[in-house]
């Protein structure tokens, strides 16, 4: 089986000690950063945009996956690359000319995702799963760590894997929200490539650790 990747959500850091969770997360076995811009219109929440993402970028020694929460997220895909974004993931709901906008983010040179709202079948990005690196599933809605996870994902993952297996695309299933010790591994083993942990990384005691434990599930089991 590959190896997951773990992506922590700065959401849940420390704004006042950005550097040192930052540092924690270098020295982890966290593969990227997970970084959330909520616009207060696709999502009721605001959280930071572009100015901060720059910041950021200066202190992490490892990729930034981008999660836009926004309306309209063509207007600001530059921008958004320029801060230094690696991943950018727009929302299906937000867009209206999908296949463009993915066209867009992919020629600034970031990998492309899209992310879907709970109630948004995986079917809807088959015509174009070609064109994307990252399928974000979303499991809460959008907007607020420490959620509870929306158990319907398990199965919309698997259909999700069925859809990349036909058509043999290299895109990656990540899973965002609620997610913790005690579902990874259900959510791994229906599929998923990436799994995203705010609250139970920044808010446990050890995050450190948190990171460790979630990245080596499925290590000792025997796979033939
Ligand atoms: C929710 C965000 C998530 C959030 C996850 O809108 O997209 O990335 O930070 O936080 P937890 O892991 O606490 O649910
Ligand atoms: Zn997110």
């Amino acid at each position: 089986m590959k190896k997951h990747q773990v992506a922590p959500s700065v959401l849940a850091a420390d704004f006042t000690n950005l550097a040192s969770d930052f540092k924690m997360v270098n020295d982890s076995q966290a593969d990227m950063f997970h970084v959330d811009v909520m616009d207060g219109r696709f999502v009721p929440n605001i959280s930071f945009g572009m100015n901060i993402i720059s910041q950021m970028k200066k202190i992490a020694t490892k990729p930034l996956d981008v999660h836009l929460m926004i309306v309209e997220p063509e207007r600001y895909i530059e921008q958004f690359r320029a801060a230094g974004a690696d991943i950018i993931t727009v929302h299906f709901e937000a867009c209206r000319h999908l296949h463009r906008v993915l066209q867009q983010i992919k020629a600034t040179g970031a990998k492309a995702g899209v992310a879907l709202n709970p109630h948004t079948r995986a079917e809807v990005l088959e015509p174009i799963l070609e064109e994307i690196d990252l399928v974000c599933l979303m499991s809460v809605n959008p907007g607020f760590g420490g959620q509870k996870f929306i158990y319907q994902t398990i199965p919309k993952i698997k259909q999700l894997k069925q859809l990349i297996e036909i058509h043999n695309t290299a895109t990656l299933i990540e899973i965002d929200g609620g997610v913790g010790l005690q579902n990874a591994e259900k959510i791994l083993e229906a599929g998923a490539d990436i799994l995203v942990a705010g609250s139970s990384v920044f808010k446990s005691k050890n995050p450190t650790k948190a990171i460790e434990q979630l990245k080596n599930i499925g290590q000792n089991t025997f796979f033939v």
